[in-house]
């Protein structure tokens, strides 16, 4: 029987080379995206994308439900979605509701854009 591993911030970067790389070698992954376009970019016989936002406890424990119901056990989890903070914690300015909750993306900020999720990125530019 496959075996399940889970890849979270499995759209982009080396979440999504690595659950293309464990798929070519017959794992099941279950890929965690946030968005439907990157779950039919990343969809393949033996990877699964589920939604999945890691801040959103109803959607963890939705992948969690999903994985006791799956005859395969878990054999590993890839803890892979982040985000790249580019400067002390104490420097940064947080914002609460309408912006990215974890990081800022305001144009006065010193690190790239990059380091935001695209979503975030998004509403920023
Ligand atoms: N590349 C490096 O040199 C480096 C160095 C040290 C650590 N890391 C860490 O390694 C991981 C992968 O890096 P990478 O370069 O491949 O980054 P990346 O291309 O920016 O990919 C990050 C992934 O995490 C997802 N993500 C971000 N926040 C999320 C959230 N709240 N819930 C679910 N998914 C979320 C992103 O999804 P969206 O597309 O939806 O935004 C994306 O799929 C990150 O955690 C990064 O911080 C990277």
């Amino acid at each position: 029987m496959q075996k399940l591993i889970v890849v979270t911030g499995a759209s982009t970067g080396m979440g999504a080379s690595t659950a293309r790389e464990l798929a070519r070698q017959r794992f099941h992954v279950l890929a965690g995206v946030r968005r439907d376009h990157d779950a039919d970019a990343i969809r393949t016989t033996d990877i699964e994308p589920v939604i999945l936002d890691i801040t959103s406890s109803e959607q963890v424990a939705a992948l969690a439900a999903r994985v006791a119901a799956d005859p395969r056990t878990l054999h590993a989890l890839v803890n892979n979605a982040g985000i790249q903070v580019n400067a002390p914690v104490e420097a940064r300015r947080w914002r609460s509701g309408g912006g990215c909750s974890r990081s800022t993306c305001s144009a006065t900020s010193p690190s790239p854009r990059r380091s935001c999720p695209r979503s975030c990125r998004t509403r920023a530019a």
